[in-house]
């Protein structure tokens, strides 16, 4: 297969939804029909395929959640699909955020019977900040539902995205019967399955057909026939290049758990779903996916995803070229060059050994200690990808060994661990403090990293909160220390660097932020660091 001809089939992508949405039962439901999972069924099957395939780690089964996001990669009919999963726990984390940067699309799981939810907003406004596709999957219409055209407004009005309904459910929770295909107008009926132990199957049927008014009662007909002329009248045909711009987002109904409207999602996403995109270089030149030589980025670092080997992983996303096992690339920033041999797909744990890779694929590299999150990896030593965005950090807390015996080790899984980037790093000024203090934009963050030092390095680490709440990085000040002195900083406020040596103000509350940024009008606060071309500047 020609190169193009590789590139055009692949799909990358991530699920976004707020906990408990039905993310993982939809993930578990494309898996299924993708043909690379055969348990999806019964409960026990979930539950296992939970732990093994898109949740590993041992906090995530104790608490029911998914931290550390993973890859799932399979083929549908010619399409080769990467779904890049998301954590989906109520905190927030860095990770999530990265993960998005790597995405050329996103499926957004809505629970119509809540509409959209916090966490969805945030997720949505990431993938909306670089313009990524998204489509919509209205879930758990087996289960009474906000009005539907609430819910299409809520999403238009809240999300600020055009909406358009690509099919339309007959009646909703207890009378659910299917979903009529707005393109096709076909009718597609619902059967409900028992947890979704097989594929279900899908009757089509005219609209024409006098079953169809069977389905539903008078009540029910008439009122999907009323919405359904309403939305006619709304809109036009759903135009294609509206949704690659992220200006529309397509919806779809159904119910994962019942697997109901999954296909029709699937093969609909695949279709209007764009594959992979040219990428911006910090020269702000796009290299296109077809070009020649081979570049990527890493996205995310995960050590001792195999506990028997203390091995790290970097997950590299293929941008342009081919990637061949073996081959000699230049590590950016670093002018090195090096060899990529120890290259393999996963499969949440499983690994297979990759020989090459495409544009849009997930490609974990294992065993190179010197690699960072953000890093372009290329043959063309003029390519260096944009840095990958940090987020303001919201949580602030110092972390220290209780045991000085463990003081290796302890060492150890923090500078693996801070390498990862599970938290950051601040150094405060005008401190006589010894404790590490690290930021994080959920509180979960350092949860995780307090567990996996224990599980996987053996320590006990002690955290102390702090009562900051909010920082800012600053620019156009290049102030001496006297400059830091006359500052009069709001009380409980504090100075600190970051690991790049970036200033920042740490606040104790938005009020003293603002207060802050009123009082010296000639500094400019930043919530996210700034571009180190820009802080040389
Ligand atoms: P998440 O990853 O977004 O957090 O959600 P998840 O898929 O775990 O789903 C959350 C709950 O919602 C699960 O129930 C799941 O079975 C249920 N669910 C998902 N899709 C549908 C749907 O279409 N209809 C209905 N009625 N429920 C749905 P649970 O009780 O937490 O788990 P389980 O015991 O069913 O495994």
């Amino acid at each position: 297969m020609s190169q193009m001809s590789e590139i055009a089939r692949r799909r990358t992508f991530a699920i976004i939804s707020h906990p408990d949405a039905g993310k993982t039962t939809l993930t578990e439901k494309l898996l299924l029909y993708g043909g690379a999972l055969h348990l999806a069924g019964s409960v026990s099957a979930r539950k296992s395929m939970r732990s093994t395939a898109s949740d590993w780690m041992e906090l995530e089964k104790k608490r029911g959640i998914s931290i550390s996001s993973t890859v799932l990669q399979f083929g549908y009919h010619n399409y080769q699909i990467n779904l890049l999963d998301t954590p989906g726990h109520k905190d927030f984390s860095e990770d999530t955020y990265r993960v998005l940067t790597a995405v050329d699309a996103a499926i957004m799981v809505i629970d119509a019977g809540k509409g959209i939810e916090s966490q969805t907003l945030k997720l949505f406004e990431v993938c909306r900040q670089r313009n990524v596709p998204i489509f919509t999957f209205m879930n758990k219409l087996d289960r009474p539902t906000r009005d539907l055209l609430e819910l299409i407004d809520q999403v238009e009005e809240e999300l600020q995205i055009h909406v358009y309904p690509m099919n339309w459910p007959l009646g909703t929770g207890g009378s659910f019967r299917g979903v009529f295909d707005r393109q096709s107008r076909d009718i597609h009926l619902f059967e409900r399955t028992a947890h979704g132990s097989y594929i279900a199957p899908v009757r089509v049927k005219d609209l024409t057909d006098p079953s169809i008014r069977d389905q539903l009662d008078q009540v029910a007909y008439e009122r999907f026939s009323e919405e359904l002329e309403m939305l006619d009248m709304a809109g036009a045909a759903l135009e294609r290049q509206s949704v690659l711009s992220g200006d529309t987002t397509p919806v779809f109904f159904g119910s994962a758990v019942n697997n109901f409207g999954v296909q029709l999602l699937l093969d609909a996403f695949l279709e209007y779903a764009p594959p992979p995109a040219a990428r911006r270089t910090r020269s702000q030149v796009l290299v296109p996916p077809q070009q020649d030589k081979f570049s990527g980025f890493i996205f995310k670092i995960q050590s001792n995803m195999d506990p028997r080997h203390r091995d790290k992983v970097a997950f590299l996303k293929v941008c342009s070229g081919r990637f061949t096992r073996d081959m000699q690339v230049v590590h950016q920033p670093s002018g090195k060059k090096v060899r990529l041999a120890n290259s393999h797909k996963l499969f949440a744990q499983d690994r297979e050994v990759v020989e090459e890779a495409y544009p849009g694929d997930i490609v974990g590299l294992v065993g190179h200690w010197d690699f960072n999150i953000g890093d372009t990896l290329t043959e063309d030593p003029e390519i260096i990808y944009n840095e990958i965005p940090r987020f303001p950090p919201e949580c602030f807390a110092f972390i220290s060994n209780p045991n000085p015996a463990k003081s290796k080790p302890f060492r150890k899984g923090m500078d693996h661990l801070l390498h990862e980037g599970i938290v950051q790093t601040l150094i405060l000024r005008n401190s006589a403090r010894r404790e590490t203090l690290l930021s994080a934009v959920g509180p979960l963050q350092f949860e995780v990293l307090q567990y996996r030092l224990q599980s996987e390095y053996g320590v006990e680490s002690q955290l102390e909160k702090t009562i900051w709440m909010a920082m800012r990085w600053i620019s156009d000040y290049a102030p001496t220390a006297q400059d830091w002195d006359s500052l009069r900083l709001p009380t409980d406020s504090a100075l600190a660097q970051d690991a790049q040596g970036q200033d920042v103000i740490l606040f104790p509350s938005q009020w003293a932020l603002d207060y802050f940024a009123k009082e010296h009008p000639q500094l400019k606060l930043h919530r996210i660091p700034l571009e180190p071309s820009v802080n040389k500047a």
